[in-house]
């Protein structure tokens, strides 16, 4: 994906050498049409899948997971990670522990939306320590669904995710990957 690798190197800013600020297209002003594009790949890249559901987590994996739930044709369901005043049915349940910000967040999903015999594509926009991918995995698995595939739009591969993600026998897409940002440079793998 040119388009997203020319935003990251162009437009990324590295924060304390192991942070990628993503502020202009992807994490708070957000660009359509790269979205678009991100979708359209992550549909590609998982064809063929029969994949009947995207999963992600509030809030900057919804834009990435809507279109790539347009381009498959399928509803996005994302995970809150505060229970809501409405939200009175049967959750899921997982506790998501986040080394970057040092706290415990819970993850809830209604079981109304996910079932025995759904194929699920995960989708968020960052990869890194993979605590936040493993959580959906686990919801999914709750449900007695089936893990399709990770799609990642950018992984920092110099944290583990990836290898904890793909240990435990997940098939990770991610669109980016980046190799180090010592030094406040962006190296790509
Ligand atoms: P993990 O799930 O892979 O273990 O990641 P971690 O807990 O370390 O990440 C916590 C939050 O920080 C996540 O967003 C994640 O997307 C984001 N994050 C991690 N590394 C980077 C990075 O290098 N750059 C940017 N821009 N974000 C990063 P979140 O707290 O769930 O927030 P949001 O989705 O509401 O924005
Ligand atoms: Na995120
Ligand atoms: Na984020």
């Amino acid at each position: 994906m040119k388009l997203l690798i020319d935003k990251v190197m162009q437009e990324g800013i590295v924060l304390d050498n192991e942070v990628l600020k993503v502020d202009s297209f992807l994490n708070h002003q957000m660009d359509p049409v790269l979205m678009q594009e991100i979708g359209r790949e992550f549909a590609r890249l998982f064809a063929g899948q029969s994949i009947t559901k995207v999963l992600t987590i509030e809030s900057s994996g919804i834009a990435p997971g809507i279109m790539t739930a347009l381009a498959l044709n399928v509803r996005l369901i994302f995970a809150r990670k505060r229970k809501s005043l409405t939200l009175t049915e049967d959750i899921f349940v997982e506790k998501v522990y986040s080394f970057t910000k040092q706290e415990t967040n819970e993850i809830t999903v209604s079981r109304k939306f996910l079932a025995p015999g759904d194929k699920v594509l995960i989708v968020d926009d960052f990869l890194a320590n993979g605590e936040a991918a493993f959580g959906l995995a686990r919801i999914v698995e709750q449900a007695g669904a089936e893990v399709a595939g990770i799609g990642i739009v950018i992984e920092k591969s110099f944290q583990p995710g990836r290898r904890v993600l793909t240990k435990a026998g997940y098939r990770v897409e991610s669109l980016v990957r980046v190799a180090s940002l010592a030094g406040g440079k962006i190296e790509l793998v």
